[in-house]
C-alpha cells in the first residue's frame, strides 16, 4: 500500500536514448549523459483521498495523481525536469532543500518568470546531496499546495544503509467538507493571524490510510516528508524505537528522538529506521500525539503471520555526509533575526510598534525585523558575501511556532536558546517554538537571492518572509 507512481532512472534507462548514451563506461572524453526530461504537468483533477463508498476530491496535481511522481535519482547525477502548466493560472516548480543554482529554484519574479497557464520550462541541475528532498510550486503556494500539488524527490546514496524495505510516507492533511471537496477559503485573515490553515483529513501519500502490512524482524527505512500547509506532526511508534538517521534529508548521528516522539513540521523531512519487533500477527499503531487532545491514530502497522527473520539485523545506520561547506564559527558574522506578529493572548496582536499595526490593517500579519513582506519580493534584508560564514540569531517573538525554511543552502541548527544543540543537525527549515531563540550558521556559498520565510503558507503569504542575497565575491 502507499504506493506511488515511481519514475526514476531505471525508466531513462529503458528508453533508446538513454541506452545509447549508457556506452559512455570505459569510453573517455566523451560528453556526460544527457537523460531525456521527466515530464511533471501541474494540472486539475481528482483523487481517491478518502476511502469507498466516499467519493473522489476535485485537486490539482501533477501528473494526475497526488502526490506527483517519486523522483528518484543517483546523488551527483543531473535532474531534468520539463515543467508543464495546465492549470487555470501561473505555476513554478520549487524543488525544497536542493541546493541549485539561483535560476532553478522556482521562485517567480524572484528567480524566473511564472510559468503562465499552457507553457513550459525546462528545470536542470546537478544534484549535490543525497537524502529525502520535495517539490512544490512557489506561486500562490498556500493554494496550490493546499490543493494537491507536492510529490517526492528521493536522491539516492552510492552507498546506502543496508534496509528490507526503502519507504515514502508524504504527509498532508486537507480541509474537506462534508461533500468531500477542498473547502474554500484560502486567504483567510483568521488562518493567517493564527496556526494557519489546519485540516481535518490527514492523508500518507494522497490517502487515508488504515493499515500497512510489515514483518517481524524487518528492518525499514522510512522517509517522512510534511507537505502539509500548516500541520505539525509527533509521531509517536509505541513500543517500536525509531531511530532518526536524517533531517531535511542531511545525514545526523543516529539517535532516539526526544520523548520517543519524531516532531516534522511544515516542509521538514525525518528519515527513520525502523525495526519491526511485533510478533507475528501483532497490530502496532503509529500516533499522531502533536497537538493536545487532538491525538489520533494515523496509521496501524500489522505484522504478517509469517516472520523476516528471528531477530532485528544489527546492520549500520549511519549515512555517509553531504558535501556541505563547514561554517567557521571564529570568522561568522552575527545577525539578528527578529519575528514579530500574529495572535497573542486576550485577541491582541503581536506587532508591537504602530508601523506594524498599520501594516496590519492590509492584511500584513507577520514581520521579519519590523517587515512584512506581501507579494514578490525582491530587495534583500541581508547582503552577505559568497564563501563568508553568517550566524542568524534568530528570535520567535510570537505565540505561534515557525517552521523557518531558508533556499539555497543547509545551516547548521547550533543552539537553541543559547544552548548548544546535541547534533549540529544541518537542517534547511527549522521549527522555532513560541518565543524561542534558534542560531543557525552557514556558508553563503551559493551565489544569487534566496528565499527565507515561515513554511507555513499562510504566514508566509500574510508577510512572513524575505530575501537574502549571496552576492558574488569582487
Ligand atoms: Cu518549500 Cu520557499 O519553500
Ligand atoms: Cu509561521
Amino acid at each position: 500500500m502507499f504506493q506511488t507512481p515511481f519514475l526514476n532512472r531505471r525508466q531513462f534507462l529503458a528508453s533508446g536514448a538513454a541506452l545509447a548514451a549508457s556506452t559512455k563506461i570505459g569510453a573517455a572524453n566523451t560528453p556526460a549523459p544527457v537523460n531525456p526530461p521527466i515530464k511533471l504537468s501541474a494540472g486539475t483533477g481528482q483523487a481517491a483521498l478518502r476511502p469507498a463508498p466516499f467519493g473522489l476530491t476535485p485537486v490539482w496535481q501533477y501528473n494526475g495523481s497526488v502526490p506527483g511522481a517519486e523522483i528518484r535519482i543517483r546523488q551527483g547525477e543531473r535532474l531534468r525536469i520539463e515543467a508543464h502548466n495546465n492549470l487555470p493560472e501561473d505555476t513554478t516548480i520549487h524543488w525544497h532543500g536542493i541546493r541549485t543554482p539561483n535560476a532553478m529554484d522556482g521562485v517567480p519574479e524572484l528567480t524566473q518568470n511564472a510559468i503562465r497557464a499552457g507553457e513550459t520550462f525546462l528545470y536542470e541541475f546537478d544534484v549535490l546531496d543525497a537524502g529525502t528532498f520535495w517539490y512544490h510550486p512557489h506561486h500562490n503556494s498556500s493554494q496550490q499546495v493546499g490543493r494537491g500539488l507536492y510529490g517526492p524527490l528521493i536522491v539516492e546514496e552510492h552507498d546506502p544503509v543496508k534496509v528490507d524495505r526503502d519507504i515514502t510516507w508524504m504527509l498532508d492533511d486537507w480541509r474537506l467538507t462534508e461533500e468531500g471537496d477542498i473547502a474554500g477559503g484560502f486567504g483567510s485573515m483568521h488562518d493567517a493571524v493564527h496556526g494557519g490553515r489546519m485540516g481535518n483529513t490527514v492523508t500518507i501519500n494522497g490517502k487515508m490510510p488504515d493499515r500497512m502490512a510489515v514483518k517481524s524482524g524487518e528492518r525499514i527505512r522510512l522517509r517522512l516528508i510534511n507537505a502539509a500547509n500548516a500541520r505539525i506532526f509527533g509521531l509517536d511508534f509505541g513500543a517500536l524505537s525509531p531511530v532518526v538517521i536524517a533531517l531535511d534529508g542531511q545525514p545526523v548521528t543516529p539517535h532516539a528522538p526526544d520523548s520517543g516522539v519524531v516532531v516534522i513540521g511544515p516542509a521538514m523531512r525525518v528519515d527513520l529506521i525502523i525495526d519491526l519487533t511485533g510478533k507475528p500477527g501483532e497490530v502496532m499503531p503509529v500516533k499522531d500525539i502533536y497537538y493536545n487532545r487532538m491525538e489520533y491514530t494515523l496509521v496501524d502497522l500489522v505484522h504478517e503471520a509469517t516472520p523476516l527473520r528471528a531477530a532485528v539485523p544489527d546492520w549500520p545506520m549511519e549515512l555517509p555526509p553531504n558535501p556541505l561547506s563547514e561554517p567557521d564559527l571564529k570568522a561568522a558574522t552575527r545577525h539578528e533575526i527578529i519575528f514579530n506578529g500574529g495572535m497573542m493572548g486576550q485577541g491582541m496582536m503581536g506587532g508591537g510598534m504602530m508601523s506594524m499595526m498599520n501594516q496590519m490593517r492590509q492584511g500584513n500579519m507577520w514581520f521579519i525585523n519590523g517587515v512584512a513582506a506581501t507579494g514578490p519580493v525582491k530587495e534583500p534584508f541581508l547582503t552577505l558575501t559568497q564563501g563568508t560564514t553568517h550566524i542568524l540569531n534568530m528570535e520567535n517573538r510570537t505565540s505561534w511556532p515557525h517552521p523557518i525554511h531558508f533556499h539555497g543552502h543547509s545551516f547548521r541548527v547550533i543552539a537553541r536558546n543559547g544552548q548548544p544543540t546535541r547534533f549540529q543537525e544541518w537542517q534547511d527549515t527549522v521549527m522555532m517554538a513560541p518565543e524561542e531563540k534558534v542560531d543557525i550558521a552557514f556558508v553563503a556559498d551559493n551565489p544569487g537571492e534566496w528565499m527565507f520565510h515561515c513554511h507555513i503558507l499562510e504566514h508566509q503569504a500574510a508577510g512572513m518572509m524575505g530575501v537574502i542575497r549571496v552576492t558574488t565575491q569582487a
